[in-house]
C-alpha cells in the first residue's frame, strides 16, 4: 500500500460510460508515481476491473460493505464478494453512511475486521459535526470512533487500514478545514494511535483529509506533514479537477 495516495469518492453519481471516460482521461494525465483509487458506484467496480488493466496508478474502492459474510441481506454485498472481484480498498463509516444509514462504531468495526480477513483495505472515516466543533468535543468525537471502530485490531491489522478525517461541516459545503485545522486534527490522530499501539505502527497508517478538497486548496492541504493525501467528493467528478488535485499530491 502507498503512504501517498488521492482517492475519488465519486458517490452515486456518474453512468458507466462517463466512468470509462473519466478514468481514461486520469489514467492519461497524472504522473506515472501517481497513486489514485477510485470509489465508484458498486455496479460499476466489475467493469471498471476490466478497465484499468494496464492503468497501473489506478485501484478500486467500494463505498461501503455488509458486516456479515454471507447470508439473507437482500440488495447488500459482502466482503467477500468484493474480493472476488479483486477490489482493493473499501471506504467504511463515511458520515453520509453513519448519518442517513445510522451506522454505528461497532458495526463499523464489524465491516472492518470483515475487510481485512478478505485482504481489503479499509478506508475507515471519522469527524464531527459543526455543532459538536463549535463546543470543542472535536477530539472526543475522533477518540471515540478510532476506538470502537478501530482499536480492535492487532498492531498488524491497523497497519493495514487507511483513516479519513472529514469533518461533516466541511463535505459537500464548499467549506474546507484550514490546511492548520486539518493537521491539527491529523497530527492528533497519530498520536492517539501511537498511544494505544506504537509510533512505528502509527506513522505506517495513511491520513487523508477530506470536505471540500478543490483545486484550490489541494497543494495547501496536502503540504502538510501529516496529510497523506485526500478523500475527494465533488472535485473527483470532473476530470480536469481531478488531475489537478492529484497533481498536487505527487508534483
Ligand atoms: P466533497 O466530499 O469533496 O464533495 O466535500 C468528500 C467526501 O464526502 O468524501
Amino acid at each position: 500500500m502507498s503512504r501517498k495516495l488521492v482517492v475519488g469518492n465519486w458517490k452515486m453519481n456518474l453512468t458507466l460510460d462517463q466512468s470509462k471516460d473519466l478514468i481514461q482521461e486520469l489514467a492519461n494525465n497524472v504522473p506515472f508515481h501517481a497513486y489514485v483509487v477510485i470509489a465508484a458506484p458498486v455496479a460499476y467496480l466489475h467493469p471498471l476491473k476490466d478497465f484499468i488493466v494496464g492503468k497501473r496508478n489506478i485501484h478500486l474502492a467500494a463505498q461501503n460493505v455488509h458486516h456479515e459474510e454471507f447470508g439473507a441481506f437482500t440488495g447488500e454485498l459482502s466482503a467477500p464478494m468484493l474480493a472476488s472481484l479483486g477490489i482493493e480498498y473499501c471506504i467504511v463509516g463515511h458520515s453520509e453512511r453513519r448519518i442517513h444509514f445510522k451506522e454505528k462504531n461497532e458495526v463499523l468495526a464489524q465491516k472492518v475486521t470483515q475487510l481485512l480477513n478478505h485482504n481489503i483495505t479499509p478506508i475507515y472515516c471519522v469527524g464531527e459535526s459543526l455543532e459538536q466543533r463549535e463546543k470543542g468535543k472535536t477530539f472526543d468525537v475522533i477518540k471515540k470512533q478510532l476506538k470502537e471502530g478501530l482499536f480492535h485490531l492487532t498492531s498488524e491489522q491497523i497497519e493495514q487500514v487507511i483513516i479519513a478525517y472529514e469533518p461533516i461541516w466541511a463535505i459537500g459545503t464548499g467549506k474546507n478545514a484550514t490546511p492548520e485545522q486539518a493537521e491539527e486534527v491529523h497530527a492528533f490522530i497519530r498520536k492517539y494511535i501511537a498511544n494505544k499501539y506504537d509510533e512505528d505502527v502509527a506513522d505506517e497508517i495513511p491520513l487523508l483529509y477530506g470536505g471540500s478538497v478543490t483545486t484550490q486548496n489541494a497543494q495547501s492541504l496536502f503540504e502538510k506533514p501529516s496529510i497523506d493525501g485526500g478523500l475527494v467528493g465533488g472535485s473527483s467528478l470532473k476530470s480536469e479537477d481531478f488531475i489537478q488535485v492529484i497533481k498536487a499530491n505527487f508534483p
